[in-house]
């Protein structure tokens, strides 16, 4: 759990996958938003009754299953609304309950916190990452050593490649990432000084490279637990 003035994040891993599920929870209202619910959700549900916080938005990172699995669970026991980039609900083609569409820029307004919205597309067309102080909430954008396949319907590396740079120029070096997956159990959270240093998909400076390592190099010479690695060691696999 990360504590901020106004906020807490309490993080819970759950299911086959390594599913982070995300739960900020605003101190002033006792309002919560709960990122990418899925699987055990109800272990999260329970934390919150617990609490006595009120869960009263959904954040979804981008709509693949094992992030969204848990949707109907919460909404069975909140009135929550549910939050996504609108270009994700396109892609998704899913009918939701009263979804809020968002754009990049936008800022989530729970109780006295403010949660922005950043458009982050490559792993799907809509992804968001949701950006709090100094804290990344990043979904299958970027991993602790590693970053969302660019393989699966709506993936592209060329956006990711592009994503990745705007997140490296614009985010602070001690900016916490929060990711979508616990794929590096020695780190479940990182910072982004440290992705500089040890994630390959940073190490990459031009598009071609990057595409090329994402696509066709990187799942034959790395599996998870992912581990840092140098620039060096990064950009020798491409050779
Ligand atoms: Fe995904």
């Amino acid at each position: 759990m990360t504590t901020e003035n106004n906020y807490s994040i309490h993080t819970m891993e759950l299911g086959p996958m390594e599913n982070f599920v995300y739960l900020i929870h605003d101190h002033a209202s006792d309002r919560a938003a709960i990122v990418d619910p899925a699987w055990d959700v109800e272990k999260m549900l329970d934390l919150a009754r617990e609490k006595d916080i009120r869960i009263t938005d959904i954040l979804l990172t981008h709509s693949h299953h094992d992030h969204i699995n848990g949707i109907e669970t919460v909404l069975d026991r909140h009135d929550a609304e549910i939050h996504l980039l609108k270009a994700e609900a396109d892609f998704w083609g899913a009918s939701l309950p009263k979804p809020h569409l968002h754009y990049g820029g936008d800022t989530i307004k729970l109780g006295a916190s403010n949660i922005d919205v950043l458009h982050t597309p490559g792993h799907t067309p809509g992804s968001a990452c949701f950006h709090l102080d100094n804290q990344l909430i990043a979904g299958d954008t970027l991993f602790v050593f590693g970053c969302g396949r660019c393989d699966l319907a709506g993936g592209d590396p060329e956006q990711m490649f592009n994503t990745l740079q705007k997140i490296r120029r614009e985010l602070p070096a001690n900016t916490v990432l929060l990711p979508g997956h616990n794929y590096a159990p020695e780190h479940p959270h990182s910072t982004m000084d440290e992705q500089c240093s040890g994630n390959p998909f940073l190490h990459m400076e031009n598009k071609d490279d990057f595409v090329r390592y994402r696509m066709q190099v990187h799942d034959r010479i790395r599996d998870t637990p992912y581990h840092a690695v140098s620039k060096e060691q990064a950009l020798a696999a491409l050779k």
